[in-house]
């Protein structure tokens, strides 16, 4: 059986040049599930521990309603405090004053709507706002939540001291598996024990940094930190530099234009974490402008697409004028022209360091929704401070 046969069938096998004897596990996508970077909404950087069945409720309906779910957006997830104590039998019991109908209940609701449910715990003893933790429970847990109807969880690692990371995750893994149900694995440790080593046969998606804030000194220290860990991403297996804070008020539209597209360059999951039924007012201009940014389909096509590679910066000279490039399974490529500097600057992608290798190659501006003609051996753009442009440029044959 060749590699490629056996990497499909899902099977283990010995191979050189690992040391004589030693197994290979080949799992590289542990469940079949996010092919491409999870989408959808999360409560936390909004709400953060003010979660209800109301809110949760609302959002759904918002996300339907503003065209969101048809835009991709999929997993709604309540994050901590959801939960309050264990019952006798040690099985996890959420809090009944803000959640009176129980989760299954409201994962039922999510679900009427044509949306999937997801929810928060930690690999530790505690969650990090001091709820009850799933460690020594990973079984029970998993099983508590494919018995509601759970898509999707997230394992947070606050109160972990002295816990292996790889093998305490890997007990996860394998406990969504045993538990009947397909579950997307989305871990956060926050890089700090290197996941992108390891994680790609335990987890769908990891975190690479620490929590971002809705600022654009954080938005951008977590993209240089995931940047680096471009060969680990792949589908059903992403870096994950945390959930979206466009449409949160801390940055201007250029920036969170800049977020969102930094997000997509990178394959990363584009989790929202605004207040999705602001949206619905379609006679505010911020509810506009934002929505311009989340439902951009264009830009999502480009996170989406189904070779899943990461993108990566190609050019950097000066270093606050980056030239980004992502491979698109068409053989096009997604490019960013990104303007770190602190004033409008000309930035200009050299097709040969974009990996074009025709002469000429059409260009399409995905923030214009607008052909920008045939291009030849480069293209320049004037770009705002901490701002994008990003293209779709595809070569032209025989050129
Ligand atoms: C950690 C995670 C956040 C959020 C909070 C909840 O900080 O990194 O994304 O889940 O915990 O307490």
């Amino acid at each position: 059986m060749n590699a490629i046969v056996a990497l499909l069938a899902g099977l283990t096998l010995s191979a050189s040049p690992a040391p004589k004897g030693a197994a290979i596990p080949i799992r590289p996508v542990p469940n079949g599930l996010a092919l491409t970077p999870p989408m959808g909404w999360n409560s936390w950087n909004r709400f953060g521990c003010n979660v209800s069945d109301k809110l949760i409720r609302g959002m759904a309906d918002a996300i339907v309603s503003t065209g969101m779910r048809d835009a991709g957006y999929q997993y709604v997830t309540i994050d901590d405090c959801w939960q309050v104590a264990r019952d006798a039998d040690g099985t996890i019991v959420a809090d009944s004053a803000r959640f009176p109908h129980g989760i299954k209940a409201l994962a039922d609701y999510v679900h009427s709507k044509g949306l999937k449910f997801g929810i928060y715990t930690d690999a530790g003893r505690r969650t990090c706002q001091g709820r009850p933790g799933s460690y020594g429970h990973e079984d029970q847990d998993a099983k508590t939540y494919a018995s509601w109807g759970v898509d999707y969880v997230k394992v947070d690692w606050c109160n972990a001291q002295g816990i292996d990371a790889p093998a305490q995750y890997a007990k996860i893994r394998d406990a969504l598996e045993h538990s009947g149900r397909p579950i997307v694995f989305s871990i956060c440790e926050w890089g700090s024990n290197q996941p992108w080593n390891w994680a790609d046969t335990t987890g769908n998606l990891w975190r690479t940094t620490e929590d971002i804030w809705d600022s654009y000194a954080s938005m951008v220290s977590n993209v240089d930190l995931s940047m680096q860990y471009w060969h680990s991403a792949g589908p059903g297996h992403w870096n994950d530099p945390d959930m979206l804070e466009v449409g949160n008020g801390g940055m201007t539209p250029t920036e969170y234009r800049a977020h969102f597209s930094l997000w997509a360059m990178m394959a990363a999951p584009l989790i929202a974490g605004n207040d999705i039924r602001a949206l619905e007012d379609t006679t505010s201009r911020e509810a506009r402008t934002t929505r311009s940014i989340l439902l951009n389909h264009e830009v999502i096509a480009v996170d989406q697409d189904s070779l899943g590679a990461q993108g990566m910066v190609v050019q950097n000279y000066p270093p606050e004028l980056q030239v980004w490039v992502k491979p698109l399974k068409d053989g096009s490529k997604a490019v960013l022209l990104f303007n770190r500097a602190s004033v409008p600057s000309a930035i200009t992608a050299d097709w040969g360091r974009v990996g074009i290798k025709t002469k000429d190659a059409a260009v399409r501006d995905l923030w214009a929704h607008k052909d920008m003609g045939v291009a030849e051996r480069h293209y320049t753009a004037t770009v705002p401070s901490h701002g994008v442009v990003m293209l779709r440029v595809t070569p032209v044959a025989g050129s």
